[in-house]
């Protein structure tokens, strides 16, 4: 059981799900009493796979310093481990155009007046102050501010999806290698216990050689509306393409588990709920007005005020339930997160399926669907002596031979920061900490190179929908 659901059963679940879309909430848990493991019985036949949680803390001789460019959501997540690890991480900058959240960011870290900047590019109008900077800025913002910190001598932890276009991203591959810096892409999952394990007992060839593997990221139907319909990745032009804003961590999950390079990609996929045609009767521009508000599962005022989901977004909400109901209301009128599903500006698809091919014939599918009332990415892995079923937070390996069943399910609320991408988000500063601060990227998993690779087949997949034909890499 974890934290969330522990407080779901004492009937706290709106502290449940504030807890959930708190900025750094996982730095709540460091406080917490740890809750012990409750783990399902096993089948008969069955052996119980642990390898051993590896603790978050990255020790180094002193501490990496960092500015946060975009003190939003992400910016946070990456700074509060500052603040869990202080010897091993220190913010010393803070730029974003936001003053709320660049004050904020700067309260909460100390950080000196001249070091708060607004526009990313000020933070390169003076000279260099820190090991590395924290790129956490929108999709459209990672180029530029990348590009221009390595030329500084910046080393770099840079958001998904790296850069807009696939040139863009060997762009900064090259530049990388040109300054001779670290680049840390934040594909967190590959940091996640659950797949460092997956991982293992493939290359461990415990299942023999791969043949093919299916992958699904079930988007859940509130996140869509929040984030690929009203929120900041609805434009697939002013962001990317949903299978790079959302599942470019899902082929570098694929790219990285098979370990070989895609020569063919195909992809199929398209808009076509979220679209005006679909409006109820009694359909409103905004959810206030609406008829049928009450009816409608992605209404604003579901989401966001009765369930409390996402607020995130919203700056300076009140501790007291009155008060924050009114201040989301307040923003519910004002900014795109009040507006109909069916009446946005959005083009990014509902459903997106991808077939892979990769060398030696394998093969590999990716289907990313908005329509779930469940998240957590569901994989199946196909080889020549057994197979692999999980769903994230365990998986179960079958041995052909000896019908003898391993399964995973650590309980990962052992880890501080573990409700963040299943104890990814901290698991990648961790690395990235020690990877600066040895100056050698191998303590990383997710280096530019691989990273790149894996963007290519997602902008090859796209070409492949839209154009609607087989591409070679
Ligand atoms: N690794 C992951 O799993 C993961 C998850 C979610 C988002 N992301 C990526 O992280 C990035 C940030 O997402 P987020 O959810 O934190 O968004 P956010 O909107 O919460 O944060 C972005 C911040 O950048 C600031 N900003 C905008 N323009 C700026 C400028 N010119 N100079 C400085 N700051 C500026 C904004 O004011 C905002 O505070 C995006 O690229 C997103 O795709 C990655």
């Amino acid at each position: 059981m974890n934290r969330k659901q522990f407080l779901q059963t004492l009937g706290l679940g709106a502290a449940a799900m504030a807890v959930e879309s708190l900025p750094g909430a996982s730095l709540l848990q460091a406080a917490e009493p740890q809750l012990p493991a409750e783990r399902k019985p096993l089948p008969k036949n069955a052996e119980r796979l642990s390898f051993g949680l590896q603790g978050q803390e990255a020790v180094v001789a002193r501490p990496v310093t960092a500015i946060v460019i975009g003190a939003g959501a992400r910016g946070n997540v990456y700074a509060a481990y500052s603040k869990q690890y202080p010897a091993s991480l220190r913010i010393v900058g803070v730029s974003d155009i936001n003053k709320v959240r660049q004050q904020k960011m700067a309260h909460d870290y100390d950080i000196s007046a001249e070091h708060q900047f607004g526009d990313w590019s000020e933070v390169f109008r003076v000279p260099k102050f820190a090991d590395a900077v924290i790129i956490s800025t929108p999709d459209d913002l990672h180029y530029k501010p990348c590009m221009k910190a390595l030329a500084m001598g910046y080393h770099v932890l840079l958001e998904k999806p790296i850069a807009q276009t696939a040139k863009e991203c060997t762009d900064i591959l090259r530049q990388a290698r040109k300054y001779n810096r670290i680049v840390g892409v934040c594909h967190v999952l590959r940091y996640a216990p659950y797949f460092l394990a997956l991982k293992r007992v493939v290359d461990d060839g415990m299942i023999g050689d791969i043949m093919s593997m299916q992958h699904l990221e079930p988007i859940r139907f509130h996140h869509m509306a929040h984030s690929y319909v009203r929120g900041n990745w609805h434009s697939s032009k002013d962001t990317t393409p949903i299978i790079l804003a959302k599942a470019c961590h899902d082929l570098d999950i694929i790219r990285w588990i098979l370990n070989k390079p895609c020569k063919k990609v195909s992809a199929f996929g398209s808009l076509d709920f979220f679209i005006k045609k679909n409006e109820p009767a009694g359909a409103a521009d905004r959810c206030f007005d609406c008829a049928v508000e009450q009816k409608c599962p992605f209404s604003a005022l579901k989401i966001y005020v009765r369930e409390h989901r996402y607020l995130y977004v919203f700056d300076s909400l009140p501790e007291d339930r009155a008060g924050k109901d009114a201040k989301i209301m307040e923003y519910l009128r004002t900014t795109d997160y009040g507006r109909c599903v069916f009446r946005c500006d959005n083009d990014q698809c509902d459903h997106y399926i991808c077939n892979l091919q990769f060398d030696d014939n394998v093969t590999a599918s990716l289907q990313m669907e908005a329509m779930t009332s469940y998240g957590g990415r569901k994989t199946r892995i196909m080889g020549t002596k057994g197979d692999i079923v999980g769903d994230m937070e365990s998986f179960t390996l079958t041995d052909f031979l000896t019908g003898k069943k391993y399964v995973w399910d650590e309980d990962i609320s052992k880890l501080p920061g573990y409700e963040g991408h299943a104890g990814g988000d901290w698991g990648i500063m961790k690395d990235w900490v020690m990877a600066v601060a040895n100056e050698d990227e191998k303590y990383l998993s997710s280096t530019i190179d691989v990273s790149v690779e894996s963007h290519v087949m997602g902008f090859r997949a796209e070409q492949s929908r839209q154009k609607n034909i087989i591409i070679k890499m």
